[in-house]
């Protein structure tokens, strides 16, 4: 896929449930030239994720759905992507499983970063696993998304040293500035190839 540019930028949707860092630096990305994207939306299963504020200080539009209407919300989440013209979607924090039929509707579109160097520690509370498993190194890896759970094909992924000292929390928060940056470059490689 060739880089794009202007308003040829992959239109892209950000879906978030919480503090929405990994969104924060997927915007200042996305205004860089170099970038491939352009952010139109913001999607959150959560009414208080802190990540919302970014829709309000950059100015893009942002949606809550509820999952607890399970069966309607899907569908409703792919009308307005349809509305927005949405070609990409990175998930971001997010904690919700998108159901095999929808991931199908946007087959190959789909990317999610994850705290651990996939395959290993799949799922949650990566860093208190990694820690308790005694491994020497943790990381985070940004993938396709398939109808497994965080198992689809690996694009990118970072290390981070475990220190003798580290707890879950700050291994937690070393892993996440490692996130910052990988997103975007993940980005850059697949829409560079
Ligand atoms: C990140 O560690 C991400 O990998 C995980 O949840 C965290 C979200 O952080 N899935 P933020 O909301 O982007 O700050």
């Amino acid at each position: 896929m060739a880089l794009s540019t202007g308003s040829n930028k992959i239109k892209t949707a950000v879906f978030i449930s919480g503090t929405g860092s990994n969104l924060k630096y997927l915007i200042k990305f996305s205004k860089l030239q170099k970038s491939p994207i352009s952010i139109k939306l913001i999607v959150s299963n959560n009414p208080k994720s802190k990540g919302l504020q970014f829709g309000k200080i950059f100015k893009i539009k942002k949606k809550i759905f509820d999952f607890k209407k399970n069966n309607l919300v899907e569908k409703k989440i792919l009308l307005e992507l349809t509305k927005n013209k949405i070609e990409l979607i990175c998930l971001a924090g997010f904690m919700k499983i998108l159901s095999k039929n929808f991931i199908k509707k946007f087959k190959g579109k789909i990317l999610n970063i994850h705290p651990s160097l996939l395959p290993k520690f799949k799922g949650l509370n990566t860093h208190e696993r990694a820690i308790k498993g005694k491994e020497k190194y943790s990381g985070c890896t940004v993938h396709f998304v398939n109808s497994k759970l965080d198992s689809g094909k690996i694009i990118l992924q970072e290390r981070v040293r475990i220190n003798k000292y580290d707890t879950p929390r700050n291994l937690a928060k070393k892993v996440l500035a490692k996130e910052h940056k990988l997103y975007p470059k993940a980005i850059l490689k697949i829409f560079s190839l």
